[in-house]
């Protein structure tokens, strides 16, 4: 059965570009009504304009910086004030630092941490009884970063941890009120992620992929529609019995060890 969205709302947040780009193009071919969130306002009427290709629905854009408590309130009002319910949320936005504690300050660590967790910890408490009211279900992107160790990511790893038990405890809590809450872990996935951790050329960017697919055991770094795949389906009736689960989708890099030319990378 293919996974079926039509007149559902589904709100994805950091989906003006890379992973949350591929989730909500995904959910908008399967007949989702979006409401979509990033930064850059150019970006995301360029995905809406992708979205809307595909079904004829127009998603509602939200330039809001999530990090901030006014940025996440204007996108759960205006996500609610539009289409009255929300059926699936999709806590995608996130960002990184190549830092260790050695080389870290306070402003890197507080920046990784409103983004990727206090912001997705507001917003889905001020949406929470509408996915009550809807029986509907959130998907958190967290990280492999949260269940492998490696030096060079330190308090992106520390939050991405922090998603993950987040997601654990509130899928229990929620349970008995029927919405269901999943995490997706991505491995390496082509996006924008890594060229503004390092500040990386197209070149440079292209390299570092092709240095890093001998070490992921099915040969490949994923691309965004590889993790939309795995959001879709556990967001769909077809995982109507799955809550609290964490599904790395990696290509199997969680069994190995980065090479020691890309921990040194990390490192500098
Ligand atoms: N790519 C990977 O290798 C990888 C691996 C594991 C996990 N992940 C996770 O996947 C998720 C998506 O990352 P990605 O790879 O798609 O990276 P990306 O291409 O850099 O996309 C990040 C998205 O988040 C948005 N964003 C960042 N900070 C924001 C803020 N303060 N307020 C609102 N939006 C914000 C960006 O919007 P603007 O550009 O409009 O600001 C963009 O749409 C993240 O949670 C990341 O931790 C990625």
């Amino acid at each position: 059965m293919v996974a079926d969205f039509t007149n559902k709302v589904v709100l994805v947040t950091g989906a003006s570009s890379g992973i949350g780009e591929a989730i909500a193009l995904r959910f908008a071919k399967l007949g989702a009504k979006l409401a979509i969130v990033g930064r850059n306002a150019e970006n995301l009427a360029n995905v809406a304009k992708q979205c809307e290709a595909e079904k004829g629905l127009k998603p509602l854009e939200i330039v809001a910086d999530l990090a901030t408590d006014a940025g996440v309130e204007k996108t759960a009002k205006e996500t609610i004030q539009h289409f009255g319910r929300l059926d699936v949320l999709v806590n995608n936005v996130g960002m990184g630092a190549r830092v260790t504690i050695q080389t870290t300050d306070m402003e890197t660590y507080d920046r990784i941490f409103n983004t990727n967790l206090r912001g997705v910890y507001n917003l889905t408490r001020l949406l929470v009884q509408d996915l009550i009211k809807s029986k509907g279900n959130i998907v958190n992107i967290s990280s492999i970063a949260g269940t492998t160790v490696h030096v060079g990511a330190l308090p992106y790893a520390m939050s991405k941890v922090a998603l993950d038990h987040f997601s654990r405890l509130i899928a229990l809590e929620l349970a008995p009120k029927g919405v269901r809450v999943n995490t997706v872990s991505p491995g390496a996935t082509v996006s924008k992620f890594h060229v503004r951790l390092a500040n990386y050329t197209e070149e440079q960017y292209q390299n570092w992929l092709k240095e890093l697919s001998p070490h992921i055991p099915l040969g490949r770094v994923c691309v965004g529609d590889d993790i939309a795949k795995m959001v879709t389906h556990l967001a769909s009736e077809d995982s109507a019995l799955v809550t609290g689960t964490n599904v790395q989708v990696d290509g199997g890099v969680q069994f190995v060890n980065l090479s020691a030319a890309l921990q040194k990378q990390m490192k500098s």
